[in-house]
């Protein structure tokens, strides 16, 4: 049985409860974050931390945990589960529970949960399949919010249309993210991806990437990404915390770079991967 982390307590995950009047459970009032662990270490934890501030401040929830109580925090949470193989965190703060009402009551005490688990293992490296649809979420992509109802029909519509792992997203005619992760094209050698805006969540591995697109021989480029330019992309990459750099490799059931990961991926996800391995040695 797994311990988790609700309030303030460490408990098994059977004994972790909240009232069915949270805000999280009614009105889906509440952010969170997913940070990967590798060789037993939080990745870019200071990067996600930063973004569970954004995504709080989006919702005018105050909350005081510092940098130093999240690492403590998280720091037991991998030691009492004896987290040794590579693992995803979870983080979920709610505004907590109250009268059923929408206006914030005064004085709210947040619910603050954490758990973590092992990540599932599956190897992407051979690529996935993605479906091109309508993005028909809300403007506020860039909080971390909890209200996921749009991202888990996605998703499912994605599996059940035909196999698919992802759902690549486009609003009036541009390309915002996918579901679940963030979208990369590759066209003559360049690589692109959207800008940052209120229409995309600011992936943590998003920027990462970008970031080591500029150590290698190609040049990133965040700008707007059509839907037509998708559709002609020599590669498409969709990228998260749990999934790294995935190759799209057949999009809406057609073959994407003849149906097998692309050699700017491979060039890339290699940088990515000896990144990994030296942050786990630090
Ligand atoms: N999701 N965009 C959306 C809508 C996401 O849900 C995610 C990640 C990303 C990628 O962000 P990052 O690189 O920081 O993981 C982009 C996580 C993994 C999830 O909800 O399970």
């Amino acid at each position: 049985m797994p311990t988790v982390y609700l309030n303030g307590r460490f408990v098994p995950l059977e004994q972790a409860t909240v009232s069915v009047l949270d805000r999280g459970f009614n009105f889906a009032d509440g952010v969170y974050e997913i940070i990967p662990v590798f060789s037993g270490r939080a990745f870019r934890l200071s990067e996600h931390l930063k973004r569970l501030q954004n995504s709080l401040a989006g919702i005018s929830l105050s909350l005081d945990y510092d940098g130093h109580k999240w690492q403590s925090l998280l720091d037991e949470l991998l030691n009492l589960n004896q987290v040794t193989e590579d693992s995803s965190i979870y983080i979920q703060v709610t505004r907590g529970a109250g009268e059923r009402n929408h206006f914030f009551q005064s004085g709210y005490n947040p619910t603050v949960f954490i758990m973590c688990k092992p990540l599932s293992g599956v190897d992407f490296s051979m690529g996935v399949s993605a479906i091109l649809h309508e993005d028909i979420r809300w403007k506020y992509c860039h909080i971390k919010s909890v209200a996921l109802l749009p991202n888990v029909l996605l998703k499912q519509y994605a599996r059940d249309k035909d196999g698919s792992h992802e759902a690549i997203l486009s609003k009036d005619g541009y390309i915002t993210e996918g579901a679940a992760s963030n979208v990369f094209i590759v066209a003559d050698n360049t690589v692109r991806t959207p800008p940052k805006s209120n229409r995309l969540l600011p992936g943590i591995t998003r920027d990462l990437t970008v970031e080591l697109i500029g150590e290698s021989e190609y040049q990133c480029l965040e700008v707007p990404v059509t839907e037509n330019e998708l559709l002609q992309a020599d590669e498409i990459w969709i990228t998260s915390s749990t999934l790294g750099i995935a190759p799209v490799v057949r999009l809406d059931g057609r073959p994407v770079s003849g149906g097998k990961p692309g050699l700017a991926w491979r060039d890339v996800n290699k940088l990515y991967q000896a990144f990994k391995t030296a942050a786990g040695r630090q």
